[in-house]
């Protein structure tokens, strides 16, 4: 039988062919994510845990020797045109600025670009917290990469990608999403330092899933309330160099210095650091526990890092604690929490495989009951990052 992912890769093909009257010469594929732990340390310099899953964008493509670009978003029913020679942003189609802006700073380092025929489409729920975004733009960048023929690391790729969303989008994200939409790999987490992008795979345990739990929220606040969150943290570093001089992000507090000089912070600010310090080191415990397959260590630190969440740095929402609170009533769940910027979006728990079952029937039920909304529930596994599922590979 075929798979729902040849499937995708067919269908977007057939659409390709239908509208440009000629088959595509690479189809890419890059992942959306979810965050195991490590919230919004990402931009504190400080540890990450993130898996590729086995959603994400697809982008069908041939070059044009004209200079521009043609996209057509399947999903929005919407196309655009471009020229490679002049890219402004687009504020009627503003899809199309995460592939602009990764067209931009890919000529901006010196890549001569070819243009391009593109279908784009996707199975990763927008704004829902599992990196729609940033697997655009990493599946923009592959496919100019392989169809233009220049030398880019995966690394670079990643930051490129980062960029155009920061300066192009317009969006202060931190690396996470693109880096393991660019690394990922299948079977495993990716642990990353975010300083100094020195980063190991973790292979995941048998006989647990990661599933995902779609509150089916989404608030527009999300990054105005982000860009918050980083201001409230620089202010934490500002004061705390006070005493601690050799700091250059909350990366560098230690939770004991954090305890001594936590006085002096005002009070959000001071819940802000506790937030960031305390999950930085709730990271790697939780590597220390996936390395020695202690799934309950594991799940507890993911609880922890909810409650943190929560009320220290107040990302969370009522809808995203009624999903955690039915999901920890289920027998079998090590650890539930929230995932990504937080507002709304989703949940990420680990369950024990037969548990699985059980989980959907009463977590769906629990949170309607709750809040009357009916949530999407995925089993998902960890895939590779970004590649070319049919065509040429770089
Ligand atoms: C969003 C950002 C990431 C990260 C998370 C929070 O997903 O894009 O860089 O900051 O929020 O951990």
């Amino acid at each position: 039988m075929e798979s729902s992912a040849s499937h995708g890769i067919r269908a977007i093909e057939r659409k390709f062919e239908a509208i440009f009257g000629a088959k595509p010469a690479v189809v890419v594929r890059a992942p959306g994510r979810v965050n195991l732990i490590g919230e919004h340390t990402d931009y504190n310099d400080g540890f990450v845990l993130p898996v590729a899953i086995d959603r994400g964008i697809l982008m069908a493509a041939a070059p044009r020797d004209d200079g521009r670009v043609v996209l057509h978003a399947l999903d929005f029913g919407q196309s655009v045109e471009f020229s490679l020679e002049a890219i402004e942003r687009d504020e009627e189609k503003p899809w199309s600025n995460y592939q602009r802006g990764v067209a931009y700073f890919l000529q901006e380092r010196g890549f001569k670009l070819v243009g391009l025929n593109a279908c784009i489409s996707g199975d990763v729920p927008i704004g829902s917290g599992l990196s729609s975004s940033a697997a655009v733009e990493v599946a923009a960048a592959y496919t100019w990469q392989v169809l233009s023929g220049f030398e880019l690391s995966r690394v670079e790729l990643a930051l490129l990608c980062q960029r155009a969303e920061n300066e192009f989008v317009g969006m202060s994200c931190g690396i996470m999403d693109q880096f393991v939409s660019a690394l990922g790999h299948r079977g495993h987490a990716l642990f990353l330092d975010c300083r100094s992008l020195d980063y190991e795979l973790i292979p995941l345990p048998s006989g647990a899933k990661i599933v995902i739990a779609d509150t089916g929220v989404r608030r527009d606040l999300v990054s105005s309330e982000y860009n918050t969150r980083r201001r409230e943290c620089e202010e934490g570093v500002r004061l705390l160099q006070q005493y601690l001089p050799h700091v250059r992000a909350l990366r560098d507090v230690s939770i004991a210095q954090f305890e001594t000089y936590q006085g002096e912070l005002p009070n959000t600010v001071r819940r802000r650091c506790r937030h960031v310090v305390s999950e930085n080191e709730r990271v790697l415990s939780s590597v220390e526990a996936l390395r020695r397959g202690d799934l309950a260590a594991f799940g507890r630190l993911m609880n922890e890092s909810h409650r943190s969440l929560r009320d220290d740095y107040e990302v969370s929402c009522s809808e995203l604690d009624d999903m955690v609170e039915a999901a920890r009533k289920v027998k079998g769940v090590y650890g539930s929490r929230m995932t990504g910027a937080g507002f709304g979006g989703c949940t990420v728990s680990l369950v024990a495989e037969e548990a699985v079952e059980e989980f959907r029937r009463r977590v769906a039920a629990e949170y309607e009951a709750a809040t009357g909304l009916v949530p999407r529930i995925y089993v998902c596994s960890a895939e590779d990052g970004v590649e070319a599922v049919k065509g040429l590979a770089t």
